[in-house]
């Protein structure tokens, strides 16, 4: 099998499907993209395609990312939120996704249980993308890890100390850390704990490749001496318990002092939106270690990368 071959028509649901050098090659086709795009080489390798882009919950990265890279590779997207399509009226997943395929060569899928997304893959013969669901938010650890490799030149033995809800894109990071052989340590209030099963995949993962997969509660244990200080919402799209979350975390921020427990060239990462007083302050986010614009950026040129590996 080629290395195209373990790409092309595949689903990209989470990171937990693909190993090592998989992802190293994704973040390589990602770099390549990046300086295409520096150099105004024209790169619409897809031209043709199209792409429907379904979004249960809102977005300003995702959707605007996956779009430009969508234009940049010459293909078009169909964007569509639930409360237009027949599924606010009862159709269902599976007669939704079986017309889709018909018409376009992958879904873009923001939905919430991690189910659904499978339950789209299952009815699609054409690649379904991941764009988050309460359980993981791939296309956001594959920018995140770009990121930090572009910043330290490595991902191998960095220590991440990450803040924030423990969800989604706190699994997507324990789930890539583990398997590209990065520490990484999740600090989170007793009783708050990241799903289990994804814990368990990273500890074994980590274990395996010789790494850390540490959840404390102890800040001060996960931040001293890391290189990537993560921080993220404590209050995630779709919960309620805001009051009650902001409460529970509020010690766990990133903060000028808190900040220097890390190494002194340690960057500060967000996947955004932050709110500013809460997971971190301002002085941080737009301090000289913030590495959050260029994170962000690389959503656009980790997407193209996934577009152009896993769409036919
Ligand atoms: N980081 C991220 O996924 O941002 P959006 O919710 O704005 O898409
Ligand atoms: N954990 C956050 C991430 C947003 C990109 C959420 O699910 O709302």
């Amino acid at each position: 099998m080629s290395f195209k071959d373990r790409f092309q028509g595949k689903d990209f649901l989470t990171l937990m499907d693909w190993r090592k050098e998989e992802i190293t090659y994704m973040l390589d086709v990602s770099a390549d993209f990046k300086r295409q795009r520096m150099m105004k080489e024209p790169h619409e390798y897809l031209r043709g395609r199209t792409v429907a882009m379904i979004f249960e919950k809102h977005s300003t990265r995702t959707r605007f990312s996956f779009q430009a890279a969508i234009a940049h590779l010459g293909m078009q997207s169909f964007y569509a939120t639930p409360d237009v399509m027949q599924l606010a009226r009862g159709e269902p997943v599976k007669d939704t996704a079986r017309i889709i395929d018909r018409y376009c060569d992958g879904l873009v899928l923001r939905t919430y249980g991690q189910n659904i997304a499978e339950e789209y893959a299952e009815y699609m013969d054409s690649p379904v993308i991941n764009a988050l669901t309460d359980l993981t938010h791939p296309c956001q650890g594959l920018a995140d890890m770009l990121t930090m490799r572009e910043r330290k030149g490595r991902l191998q033995g960095l220590k991440v100390a990450y803040v924030g809800d423990p969800w989604n894109v706190c699994h997507s990071l324990m789930v890539g850390s583990s398997i590209m052989g990065m520490d990484m340590y999740v600090a989170v209030p007793k009783g708050w704990k990241p799903n289990e099963k994804i814990t368990k995949f990273a500890v074994e993962h980590a274990a395996d490749g010789g790494s850390q997969m540490i959840v404390t509660d102890d800040l001060e244990e996960a931040f001293t001496e890391a290189d990537v200080v993560y921080a993220n919402t404590y209050h995630s799209m779709g919960h309620k318990d805001i009051e009650e979350r902001k409460k529970a975390f509020a010690k766990y921020q990133v903060n000028d002092e808190t900040m220097r427990l890390a190494k002194r060239d340690a960057i500060f990462m967000h996947c955004l939106p932050g709110y500013r007083g809460e997971e971190m302050t301002d002085s941080v986010i737009e301090g000289p270690q913030s590495a959050v614009w260029d994170e962000g950026e690389n959503r656009m040129h980790t997407e193209k990368a996934v577009l152009a590996l896993f769409i036919q």
